[in-house]
């Protein structure tokens, strides 16, 4: 099958774990019979640079023409000026919100190899498997009211928690579905002992839980998940929670796997627009940022962008063996003590990439 893939590697560090995916890709598309076209475009701050606008008109129609997005990082402190017009991260927002791509996939596992790396005692990492899904288009992120004004002589910001229902529905939905491919418990966390936008949250997601007698859902406030991820990560399986709720709970949930360079993402839109089947235009980036301290020096962990391409084969392409064959070669090198400094090793993006290349089988 013949796949068109738009390549947006960012900043930073992001075109050096790019390349490497796409070498990964390269090897499964021989491997496997395919053939993967890729277009490499310009979003974040070396958009800025070259076009004055973190995300053109034309990169988002590629985008929103092609089967799926592999993307890097985004942003740098040379973009970091807070009375700039436009900045790299907004060139994402707006991205993810031109693609539709509401549900934000954020699977957090432990490799048994890395248990010693992480600051967290080694009998609470023992079966760590979480799939946190964000809310990604919506949220604290996105609603209005938002923006700076004076108002009685004071200067005042403003940002909205807004959500429909509809919005609500359809991630709920997907984290009911998700969940019975897996161990059928969903955590939808809120915070419904303050927030209005929390309460529609938790209504919507007890109404689907009584349409999913199957899945058993519980429902956690955000403080308490953020403490109960780190004292008993591994009774998790799908987490279910609002944009920036999401965000913050990820960050955190990534020191459970030892380094944030081991975490891939998946941001999906909605099914069917490949093939009438459930492949779905997609959007893939490792969690990480740019890492602007290593950019350029060639030693950042390509796993989280490499990991991020095999989801790209299950979800958008519907490629199930290949997607396994990667992620079995990322456990196979990580076993065998393929390691980049962030791990604790010695290996080059390039050199990680190539172990991880040598144990596709
Ligand atoms: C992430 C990042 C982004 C976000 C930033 C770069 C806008 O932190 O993908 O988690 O907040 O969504
Ligand atoms: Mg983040």
């Amino acid at each position: 099958m013949n796949f068109k893939i738009i390549l947006l590697p960012g900043d930073g560090i992001g075109p050096e774990v790019v390349g490497e995916a796409v070498r990964v890709l390269e090897k499964i598309a021989s491997k496997f019979n395919h053939s993967f076209d890729f277009q490499e475009r310009l979003m974040g701050g070396c958009s800025i640079d070259k076009y004055g606008s973190s995300l053109t008109d034309e990169t988002l129609a590629d985008c929103q023409a092609s089967d799926s997005v592999l993307l890097g990082a985004v942003g740098g402190p040379k973009w970091d000026d807070p009375k700039a017009k436009d900045r790299p991260e907004r060139g994402l927002l707006a991205l993810r919100k031109g693609l539709g791509v509401f549900a934000n996939l954020r699977p957090v596992k432990v490799h048994p190899a890395l248990i010693e790396g992480s600051p967290l005692k080694p009998e609470k990492l023992k079966g760590v498997d979480i799939l946190v899904i964000r809310e990604l288009t919506g949220g604290l992120y996105f609603g209005f009211p938002k923006g700076r004004d004076v108002k009685d002589g004071r200067e005042r910001a403003v940002d909205t928690l807004e959500y429909y229902d509809y919005e609500i529905r359809r991630i709920m939905k997907l984290a009911f579905e998700l969940a019975k491919g897996r161990r059928k418990k969903v955590t939808s966390v809120d915070k419904a002992n303050v927030l209005e936008s929390s309460r529609l949250w938790r209504q919507i997601a007890t109404q689907l839980g009584k349409g999913n007698p199957d899945v058993e859902l519980e429902h956690v406030l955000v403080d308490t998940a953020a403490m109960k991820l780190i004292t008993g990560p591994a009774w998790m399986d799908v987490v279910v929670t609002e944009n920036m709720f999401g965000d913050i709970l990820t960050d955190e949930a990534s020191v459970l796997a030892g380094s944030m360079g081991m975490l891939p993402s998946a941001s999906l839109g909605v099914a069917g627009s490949r093939s009438g089947s459930e492949a779905r235009m997609g959007l893939y980036e490792p969690i990480h940022g740019s890492a602007p301290d290593i950019a350029g020096k060639g030693i950042a962990n390509p796993v989280g962008t490499i990991l991020s391409a095999a989801m790209m084969l299950r979800h958008s392409f519907e490629l199930e063996v290949e997607a396994t064959a990667i992620e079995a070669a990322v456990d196979r090198s990580i076993s065998d003590g393929a390691r980049t400094a962030d791990l604790g090793g010695k290996l080059t993006t390039r050199q990680m990439a190539e172990e991880l290349i040598k144990n596709i089988q």
